[in-house]
């Protein structure tokens, strides 16, 4: 990277280079924003931003993989407005350090990525990580601030009310384990899952039009339901407080969609409580019966699925070594993420991306989910990919 930073800046002095990783959720879905739990891994896909100080200031972001340069006078980034562009993720973050109390330096960065766009896997969250990172240029910011300012970025100038999950997960991911998080005391417990299974990405290469105004709705059903479940149970803050048969108690009393998108909520914050004992005792099964769970409440209870993801579920489910699958990230599109033995990768990775293509004509893209560290800055310029 520090070639091609050179060319285009001029010059690459007291160049830096930050790298924030983007994820698959194994399950737990949907469930952040009602205060619940989430079982994210980081992935060994990331963002890279290389940051070096300006002398002209100016503020620079170079974006390689759109082969796109914007470029603004220092104190003028404070009064920027969104402008539904991929420079808002940088800037909503640059933002957000200017409102907790940072100097904004002049600067020229430069981005490189390997987490595809749209994809579900979480580019966005890994790009406010990464130059919230080049932005601070080696100021601290505690690890759990850092997390909740990009949330915050995105939720504020992007205009997208997500939970925490995805740049939680690009902060505190940890090599060989998936993060247990509970979104609403925000502490965490890695969870190592048995050495018989690993985990596959399957990029349906769509991304509907739906997903951000879907998303939105499905927040204010969330609201909903739980104003229905105040009348009986007026402690519970967020769907979180209630149990499955807590649930049911108060269903009937819901419009019908209402309830079904609570009771997604409700039984899927259970099922991440029981895939981490299923994973502990090494009842894979178990946990392979609890992601197709989870699938179907998304597809029927949720509707945040799709024809891709649900053929994708459904083909994986017929192959061999499969022990389960379903869509992982918001929905719509994006990708599925499914549970396997090491040894059937190979055969399934060619068997699903055949079966795919002969449905919808498109060759699916699939990646390993290898589970990665979190967000820092890169120490050793060799592990930097070449550019994609
Ligand atoms: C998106 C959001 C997350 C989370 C997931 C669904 O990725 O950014 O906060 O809500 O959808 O689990």
């Amino acid at each position: 990277m520090i070639e091609p930073f050179r060319e285009r800046f001029g010059s690459a002095e007291g160049l830096r280079v930050f790298r924030a990783p983007g994820r698959t959720n194994l399950i737990g879905e949907h469930t952040d924003y009602n205060m619940g739990f989430v079982l994210p891994v980081a992935l060994d896909l990331a963002t890279y931003v290389a940051a070096a100080p300006s002398r002209d200031g100016k503020l620079r972001i170079y974006s390689e993989h759109r082969a796109e340069a914007m470029e603004w006078d220092i104190d003028a980034v404070a009064a920027l407005t969104p402008q539904h562009h991929w420079s808002d993720y940088p800037l909503g973050v640059a933002h957000e350090l200017i409102a907790a109390g940072f100097a904004l330096h002049p600067a020229n960065l430069m981005i490189r990525s390997t987490v595809p766009e749209g994809s579900g896997l979480s580019s966005s969250a890994a790009l406010e990580v990464s130059s919230a990172l080049a932005f601070l240029n080696g100021r601290t910011l505690e690890p759990l601030e850092l997390a909740k300012l990009c949330q915050r970025a995105e939720r504020n100038f992007v205009g997208m009310p997500c939970g925490i999950m995805d740049q939680y997960i690009s902060v505190f991911g940890r090599e060989h384990s998936a993060v247990e998080i509970d979104c609403r005391s925000l502490g965490h417990r890695l969870v190592s899952l048995p050495a018989e299974i690993t985990f596959v990405a399957v990029n349906t290469m769509v991304k509907h039009a739906l997903a951000g105004s879907a998303y939105k709705d499905r927040v204010q059903e969330c609201a909903a339901a739980v104003k229905g479940v105040q009348t009986q149970f007026p402690e519970a803050q967020s769907l979180r407080d209630v149990t499955p048969e807590q649930f049911e108690q108060v269903a009937p009393t819901l419009h019908e969609l209402i309830a079904r998108r609570g009771r997604h909520v409700v039984t899927e914050t259970a099922r991440v409580g029981r895939f981490v004992d299923a994973s502990s005792r090494g009842d894979l099964s178990g946990m392979g019966a609890l992601m197709v769970q989870s699938h179907r409440s998304l597809q029927h209870d949720y509707e945040v699925s799709c024809a891709e993801l649900d053929f994708l579920v459904d083909a994986a489910l017929k192959l061999e070594g499969v022990f389960g699958s379903r869509m992982t990230g918001g929905g719509f599109g994006g990708c599925t993420v499914t549970m396997l033995r090491p040894d059937a990768v190979a055969a399934f990775s060619r068997d699903i991306a055949q079966a795919y293509q002969q449905q919808f004509a498109v060759i699916p893209a699939i990646y390993p989910c290898k589970p990665s560290d979190g967000a820092a800055e890169v120490k050793n310029f060799e592990t930097i990919p070449a550019a994609q």
